[in-house]
């Protein structure tokens, strides 16, 4: 079995459209173990200077064990990670920035080499971001640009080796569209992505 982290970044809970196509992804992927991280439940704010200070202090004496780096040592050992939340403000609800904030831990998660380019040192194969948006996104103009998949392949990149995909229903919102078709077609590409979930590239 393979240990997948289902990051739940779902905030209207029961009402997110998001964590309806995030389910069916997830409840389909073949040989999973499903290990479900409920990002609102954490109440995780921003790293204050107290926080860098602790997280300088233990990386130094490299104690990576502690609960202080509980998140990054999960992300990093798992298979695969899901990773759902609402498209907001052109990119990922602030909860999920402060997720983020706790992974990139230099020495943990991801090391510089010889030649100052980063490395990442976590083990997941597979990263799959699944979002709804209520418009649609255009990155060729910037008042609609998708930033939360560029930033979230960034963070994949920087972290692993795993291959990225995105997994979105759009227009959600747009007066005349039918929501529920369009999340029936997302749910659709949802079935053949867990088909293919651990295949390469
Ligand atoms: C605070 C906030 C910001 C949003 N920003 C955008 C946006 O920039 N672009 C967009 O297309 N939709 C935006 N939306 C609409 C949501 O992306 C859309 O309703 C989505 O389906 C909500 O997902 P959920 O049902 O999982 O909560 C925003 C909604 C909220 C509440």
């Amino acid at each position: 079995m393979k240990k997948v982290l289902f990051v739940n970044g779902c905030i209207r809970g029961a009402q997110s459209r998001t964590l309806r196509l995030a389910q069916r992804l997830v409840r389909q992927i073949p040989d999973a173990d499903i290990e479900v991280l409920a990002l609102p439940a954490l109440h995780l704010t921003p790293y204050d200077a107290k926080d860098i200070a602790e997280r300088d202090a233990l990386s130094a004496a490299g104690a990576f064990s502690l609960p202080f780096f509980a998140l990054a040592n999960q992300f990093k050992n798992a298979d695969a990670i899901v990773l759902a939340c609402p498209f907001w403000d052109l990119s990922v609800p602030s909860m999920v920035r402060n997720y983020l904030e706790r992974l990139c831990v230099t020495g943990l998660t991801f090391h510089y080499n010889d030649k100052c380019y980063p490395v990442g040192d976590c083990r997941p194969q597979r990263f799959v971001y699944v979002t709804t948006r209520g418009g649609i996104v255009k990155n060729d103009d910037p008042a609609l640009a998708d930033h939360a998949s560029a930033y979230l392949l960034s963070i994949c990149k920087l972290l692993t080796n795993a291959r990225f995909d995105t997994l979105a229903a759009e227009g959600l919102d747009i007066q005349g569209n039918d929501a529920e078709a369009l999340l029936r077609d997302a749910e659709a590409k949802a079935d053949r992505l867990a088909q293919s979930f651990w295949d390469e590239a």
